[in-house]
């Protein structure tokens, strides 16, 4: 009996190869960044580079918007790949990272000047090197004179950088997608399971004469396979006072039905626990948490202290700062004791560094 059992998706990678709309996007010609411009900024040739010999070197930016600017000839009504790689020289003093940001800019059919940002790459450091730099990008068709700006930006214009192997391309409409990742799913993602029947007693003899449970007919059997955990885990976000609503059952059932991992981030933070110090408002949550683990489910908070002082309990601010740092440190020691788990240390380091 063979069953091919529906294991795990993953998305279908397309392949392909398209031409790049990005003219002179390896600066390999030092004397010359045609038809780039630098708008505010100098460029120069750099023999330094990702891949060739040369690349470009950008210097004196005036404004944040000062940039390296490509005009791309386009009608649009396509989605587009953009991909280069980046190295900084130098950022403003004393910082020790930048946001680096890449926007496509045109006239769209109504005459509404639009500049998208399209790239956002955060708190990228000198001593990365070499950073791919890539996002993409959909632009509508009609746009105005059939061109749009790819430009390449960093909000402090006091940062220097390299720039080497810009492409553009066209990511092909394909319209048999579905089917195509549908039988990529059932090469790659399928397993087979065989399943051997084991009789008490294996004499067909005796079985055609004498029926009863010692004899297997596998023309009588049934069997069912039932999923019940991914092997990639899967999780959502939950509200505690509706998983412990008796009256909303479905609720709860869905989350266990269909997930491996329960994020609870309404409910937790600091000021709707314990809005007044050590008058703890958790029933709620502990009720929320004990059926997640009962199901199964590993636990996940989010939220547990917030650079906003609206989500702080008002007590705090009152407090002298030896007792901010002892309040600091029950409410570690009581949250991590909750979630009691291998988990709760990445909790722990998702929100001191998360300020939402
Ligand atoms: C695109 O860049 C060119 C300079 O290369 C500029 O003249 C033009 O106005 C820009 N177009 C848009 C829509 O920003
Ligand atoms: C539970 O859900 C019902 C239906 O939405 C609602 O009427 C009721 O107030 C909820 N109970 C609590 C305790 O929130
Ligand atoms: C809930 O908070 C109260 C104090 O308000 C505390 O006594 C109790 O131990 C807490 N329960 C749990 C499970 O943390």
């Amino acid at each position: 009996m063979v069953i091919g059992i529906f294991l795990f998706v993953s998305l279908y990678n397309v392949v392909f190869s398209a031409t790049n709309l990005i003219v002179n996007g390896d600066f390999e010609n030092p004397n010359s960044i045609d038809p780039w411009e630098c708008l505010g900024c100098k460029p120069n040739g750099l023999r330094n580079s990702y891949k060739g010999d040369w690349s470009v070197m950008v210097t004196n930016r005036d404004q944040s918007f000062s940039a390296l600017t490509q005009r791309i000839r386009s009608t649009g009504g396509e989605n587009y790949i953009f991909k280069s790689y980046i190295k900084l020289l130098k950022l403003v003093r004393g910082t020790m990272y930048t946001d680096v940001h890449v926007y496509v800019k045109y006239t769209d059919r109504y005459g509404t000047y639009i500049k998208q940002r399209f790239v956002d790459y955060p708190k990228v450091q000198i001593g990365f090197g070499w950073t791919e730099l890539s996002g993409d990008v959909y632009i509508p068709n009609g746009i105005q004179s059939n061109n749009f700006n790819v430009s390449i930006e960093i909000p402090e214009h006091e940062v220097d950088f390299m720039l080497d192997e810009a492409s553009l391309t066209v990511i092909p409409n394909n319209p048999y997608w579905k089917s195509q990742a549908d039988s990529e799913i059932d090469r790659l993602r399928k397993a087979t399971l065989t399943l051997t029947p084991v009789a008490h007693h294996n004499s067909d003899y005796y079985c055609q004469h004498n029926q009863g449970s010692y004899c297997i007919d596998i023309s009588y059997m049934y069997v069912e396979i039932k999923q019940t955990r991914s092997q990639y885990a899967f999780g959502s976000t939950i509200q505690p006072d509706l998983l412990v609503n008796d009256s909303l059952t479905n609720y709860g059932q869905f989350m266990y039905d269909n997930f491996e991992w329960g994020e609870i981030d309404n409910g937790i933070q600091w000021i709707n626990m314990e809005s007044d110090q050590r008058q703890l408002d958790n029933e709620t949550l502990v009720q929320a948490l004990q059926r997640l683990r009962s199901h199964g489910l590993k636990r996940w908070g989010s939220g547990l202290f917030s650079a906003l002082s609206k989500s702080n309990p008002n007590w705090i601010s009152k407090l002298p700062l030896r007792d901010i740092n002892l309040a600091i440190k029950d409410r570690i020691n009581y949250m991590a004791a909750l979630f009691n788990e291998r988990y709760v240390y990445n909790f722990l380091i998702q929100d001191l560094v998360i300020n939402d």
